[in-house]
């Protein structure tokens, strides 16, 4: 296949921008399970967006900085707030039906927000606007959306048969459809990586299966920069279910939102205990509240602490957290009657691919957007609601570039794609094995998140970082030798990325010998201006 654009992921960086390209080029969007399975799916808060009289984009770009703990770029935090107003207006314009009252936005409040500003569609911000993009895609001519397509690599120089040049470039990808399970290559004018974040490298996490890391670990291995991974955001509250078993590590999610209305966290004793933590108590931001519930915890010995929400009242409880009213009742807690026992787990990659303002990475012809990147926007630590903005900010820088482009170098972009139709080496599987090894195969995925979650988890220190270093490094290496006498299969991809991010995680854990946001050292416990008011940056 060859086309103008390829969009890499179907979430709502890849949906918005697809449509928004599909204005003036041919798109083709891949995904690797079924279309709207992403993180976007199962967001639930909303998304932050400075659009009351009370409010003002100095309070939201604020309130961005302090949480980010003096990392972020202010020139990226300022685009994501300025723009925001914007990028709801597109949403809306594409469909998007967010809750109302009187006919206004209704606007939410979390943690680390000084005003209310969460846009939202009840407690399924998510799924309605995978609803809505996906509606918009299928009756738009420009774009082929294709599912069960799993991007293994990114072509670069050294997949052509004549070279072109040394510095890193990018010309489509090999993917495997997996419904045939052989490995096409699909030729690209620009490609677009939207595939989302790693959670996945944990036991526990709120992310769906899908969110393995495959294009950071793709990126990575086709030579771009990779930022910032060590700061791994643990959201507060996950339902702690009795039941979860190993083979399914995605857990529900309590949103943030409910802490917002009014929820107050308690020991398991129904204590209070995050004003000894933070003067915003239960809505401090998430590092702060994540770290109060493992201290506690680890103090109580209890697998578990409880959210309250009696303050909230049942009928509002009902009406704008239904997906979480009924989710609750299903494992057998009324929420309007019981505390809901909450439990952090591993939710949002604040690190990824570097990119510039433009969306741009530092590979000629690679763009990428949303939980993928590290845009300078989150800092060592995201406030809440800020990742669908930043995905449909600096997906429509994204388009704006290639617009301007488009009109410049349409011809030579022609040309080009012609050329390396017949330059591009075909997938060459001979003589790999069919495997029947997967129970090596899912040992290892589970060693990964176990090592990730013993070690690298909320508190971190120097001897546990070391450990997992060394296990990971093996485990990279024996991942590696099997990968190159294998088939391809969509088991193997995941766990050779799952591995890679998991070793970029811990390697940018290693660098940063101080506690700043997300990442905290217990023998590094201070924050360190002096030798660390810097990105972590990682390059092969
Ligand atoms: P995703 O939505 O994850 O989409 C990635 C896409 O890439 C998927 O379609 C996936 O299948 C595809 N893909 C991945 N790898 C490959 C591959 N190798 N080949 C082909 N396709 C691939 N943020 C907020 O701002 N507000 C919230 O309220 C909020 N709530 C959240 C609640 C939950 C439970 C979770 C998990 C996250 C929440 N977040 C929230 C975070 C937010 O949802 C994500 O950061 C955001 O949706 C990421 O969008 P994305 O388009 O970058 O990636
Ligand atoms: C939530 O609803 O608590 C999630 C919000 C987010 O991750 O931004």
């Amino acid at each position: 296949m060859t086309t103008d654009y390829l969009v890499i992921g179907s979430g709502i960086a890849g949906l918005s921008l697809a449509l928004k390209l599909s204005e003036f080029g041919k798109v083709i969007v891949i995904t690797k399970k079924q279309k709207s399975e992403s993180n976007t799916n199962y967001a639930q808060g909303g998304i932050a967006a400075v659009m009351s009289e009370e409010d003002d984009f100095s309070l939201h770009i604020k309130d961005t900085l302090e949480c980010g703990a003096g990392i972020c770029n202010e020139k990226a935090v300022r685009k994501i707030v300025e723009e925001g107003p914007e990028m709801i207006e597109d949403l809306i314009r594409f469909g998007t039906k967010f809750s109302r009252e009187k006919g206004s936005l209704t606007l939410g409040k979390e943690g680390g927000h000084s005003r209310n500003r969460i846009i939202h569609a009840k407690d399924l911000t998510g799924k309605e606007i995978e609803r809505a993009l996906l509606s918009r895609i299928s009756v738009n001519k420009n774009i082929k959306l294709f599912e069960y397509y799993f991007a293994v690599d990114l072509l670069t120089n050294k997949n052509l048969k004549r070279k072109k040049e040394k510095a890193p470039a990018c010309y489509g990808i090999y993917a495997l459809n997996v419904k045939t399970g052989k490995v096409e290559k699909i030729i690209a004018g620009k490609t677009i990586l939207a595939t989302g974040g790693a959670g996945q490298i944990y036991l526990h996490t709120t992310n769906p299966p899908i969110a393995t890391g495959d294009g950071i670990a793709m990126g990575y291995r086709a030579g771009c920069e990779i930022a910032n991974m060590e700061f791994i955001q643990f959201h507060p509250t996950a339902f702690y279910d009795q039941e979860t078993d190993d083979s399914s590590s995605q857990v529900f999610l309590i949103s943030e939102a409910v802490r917002g209305a009014g929820a107050v966290l308690k020991t398991i004793s129904g204590k209070e205990f995050m004003h000894r933590y933070d003067k915003r108590k239960s809505l401090a931001p998430r590092d702060i509240v994540a770290r109060a519930i493992d201290s506690e915890m680890k103090k109580s010995g209890e697998p578990h602490v409880f959210l309250d929400t009696e303050k909230i009242g049942a009928e509002k409880l009902k009406k704008e957290f239904p997906n979480i009213y009924r989710h609750c009742l299903s494992r057998g807690i009324d929420i309007t009657k019981q505390m809901i026992p909450v439990v952090p787990a591993a939710h949002y990659t604040c690190g990824g691919i570097k990119t510039d303002l433009k969306g741009r990475t530092n590979v000629r012809n690679l763009y990428a957007s949303g939980e993928v990147t590290m845009t300078g926007v989150h800092g060592a630590n995201r406030l809440a609601s800020n990742s669908l903005l930043e995905a449909m900010v600096f997906s429509n820088a994204i388009f704006s570039d290639l617009k301007k482009e488009h009109f410049s170098e349409r011809s030579r972009t022609e040309n080009n794609i012609r050329e390396l139709k017949s330059n591009v080496y075909d997938w060459n599987d001979d003589g790999m094995e069919n495997t029947e090894e997967w129970i090596l195969i899912s040992h290892n995925k589970k060693e990964i998140k176990e090592v990730m979650s013993d070690y690298v988890g909320i508190v971190r220190n120097t001897i546990r970082l070391e450990r997992a270093y060394r296990r990971m490094k093996m485990m990279k290496d024996e991942i590696k030798e099997f990968y190159d006498k294998t088939k391809v299969s969509v088991e193997l991809l995941e766990l050779r990325n799952l591995v890679t991010v998991a070793f970029l995680v811990i390697r940018s854990a290693m660098l940063r010998k101080e506690s700043r946001g997300l990442h905290f050292m217990s023998d590094y416990p201070v924050r360190d201006d002096r030798n660390f008011l810097k990105d972590t940056i990682i390059k092969k």
